[in-house]
């Protein structure tokens, strides 16, 4: 069954100039750019992305990266999106992430980490929200 998930291309791997590096692994891997668009993010609308993490301690270091330059974000569809999009991501900490995984090819490290992929169908839908009223979901598969 078709799915939505939200990702976020961060600043860092932006950065790195490895933007469509990424795109073009979704695509190759059957998820659909469904929406997308580069923002910056405040160092607010990063609090508020990641208001679930407001008690760890890398909160504050986190929102300020995520804050720091542009990012991209996306609604990628398609079979298991959510599952599949984690697999091509890889463990967050890219030191764990198996050979060939996003994480592993441009994370910098456990916060620098390259892209964010929502973990359930319930944060998916919160976090597609966050970003895109449904009028901007315009190629869904
Ligand atoms: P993400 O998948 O976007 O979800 C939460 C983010 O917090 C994570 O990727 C990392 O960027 C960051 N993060 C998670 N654990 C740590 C940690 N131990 N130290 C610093 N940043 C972390």
């Amino acid at each position: 069954m078709s799915e939505r998930t939200l990702s976020i291309i961060k600043p860092d791997a932006v950065a790195k100039g490895v933007i469509g590096q990424i795109i073009a692994d979704f695509e190759a891997n059957g998820l659909q750019i469904a929406a997308m668009k580069m923002i910056r993010m405040s160092k607010r609308v990063a609090q508020g992305f990641y208001a679930v993490h407001r008690e760890r301690p890398f909160f504050d270091s986190l929102t300020d990266f995520m804050s720091s330059g542009p990012a991209v974000v996306m609604v990628l569809s398609g079979d298991n999106a959510i599952a599949k999009n984690r697999e091509l991501m890889g463990a967050t900490n890219p030191a764990e992430a198996a050979e060939g995984t996003l994480r592993k090819r441009f994370a910098t490290d456990i916060e620098k980490n390259a892209v964010h992929g929502s973990d359930a169908p319930e944060t998916a839908r919160t976090e597609i929200a966050y970003f895109f009223p449904e009028l901007e979901i315009v190629n869904e598969k």
